[in-house]
């Protein structure tokens, strides 16, 4: 009696340990049974038409009817967020880590952890600063400081006879890889242009609104200035929404000229109605290159350490509408 109740027992812990693994769409040992392959994502957040068009390109490769489980976490824009979904991955055993990594310092004891699991992490869109590049498999992403450099060279072009030059500065996330390229890119350009002046810099956090609470101030404090380089277009828009309010003059028609990044549909609009003059493409369509570089790796390849995507610029004289046709974000 004793031993049937024993097997009794035995089979209903069996059972119980069996029903424990992870429901289906949110964990590895779900997919152990299924076959398929799983990516844990950490996103920054949704503050951008970007930032949206990223998490589409990520949904779209990484779907159950191309072979794999997409555990996303929206980290809100915290870090805090993106370490605890990071070490959440770690403890699901995915198969493979990838992250947008919101600031560029503070993820060696994270990434330690994860070198240690042995699951593979792909960085893609902004960088990480580390004390050691092996915490990290590789990276995939815009060349932001370039981003910028173009954007300068431009204004070196554009305002070649002109003595001074003052110029509105509104930055992304302070200490966003993003941020830090496109800031360090115009700071360059300042310094080799004496006549330029950065009269005001504030961060709009990639956000529509923030962009448009900034130049709000901005109108209020200077009844003049040349430029508004504006590190992305949400901002921009928010900004144009407030010099409208104004009645600010900007555009190529006279008035501020609006320099923009991203170049998302919106943006290339704006910039063939001659709002924006010059913006400068970033890709999020990087869920295909993310999805090649785990191929490499399933594969037993190494993937390059750095992959840089190549953008476009645009500006009002010679952009086409086959232009925005062809934007798919
Ligand atoms: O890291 C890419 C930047 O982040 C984009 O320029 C911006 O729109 C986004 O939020």
């Amino acid at each position: 009696m004793i031993k049937k109740l024993f097997c009794v027992l035995i089979f209903f812990l069996f059972i119980l340990a069996a029903c424990k693994r992870e429901p289906s769409g949110s964990g590895a040992s779900a997919a152990e049974n299924d076959g398929l392959i799983v990516v844990g994502f950490s996103q920054v957040g949704s503050e951008s038409d970007w930032r949206i068009a990223n998490t589409k390109s990520m949904r779209e490769t990484f779907s159950e009817e191309k072979g794999y489980r997409l555990i996303f976490r929206d980290a809100q824009q915290k870090q805090e967020n993106q370490i605890a979904a990071i070490r959440e991955f770690i403890a699901l055993n995915v198969d493979y880590i990838v992250f947008a990594p919101v600031t560029e310092e503070g993820w060696d004891e994270v990434l330690n952890e994860a070198l240690s699991s042995g699951v593979p992490v792909v960085v893609m869109d902004r960088m990480i600063s580390t004390s050691d590049d092996q915490l990290y498999t590789c990276w995939v992403g815009s060349n932001f400081r370039k981003e910028s450099e173009t954007a300068v060279e431009w204004m070196e072009k554009k305002f070649k006879d002109k003595n001074e030059l003052k110029i509105v500065h509104i930055q992304g996330n302070l200490g966003s890889s993003a941020q830090i390229g496109r800031t360090e890119g115009l700071l360059a350009g300042v310094h080799k242009n004496p006549g330029w002046e950065v009269v005001y810099a504030a961060s709009g956090d990639f956000t529509q609104v923030r962009g448009k609470e900034v130049m709000e101030y901005v109108l209020k404090q200077y009844d003049y200035f040349d430029v508004l380089f504006c590190e992305n277009d949400n901002m921009a828009f928010g900004a144009i929404e407030a010099m409208t309010v104004a009645k600010r003059e900007y555009g190529v028609n006279g008035g501020v000229s609006v320099i923009s990044f991203d170049a998302t549909r919106a943006g290339l609009i704006a910039t063939l109605d001659g709002a924006i003059c010059f913006n400068v493409e970033c890709n999020p369509l990087l869920g295909p290159r993310v999805e090649t570089i785990i191929n490499q790796l399933k594969n037993g390849e190494t993937p390059a350490k750095l992959a840089y995507v190549e953008e476009a610029v645009f500006e009002t004289a010679t952009i086409t509408r086959g232009d925005i046709d062809a934007r798919e974000y």
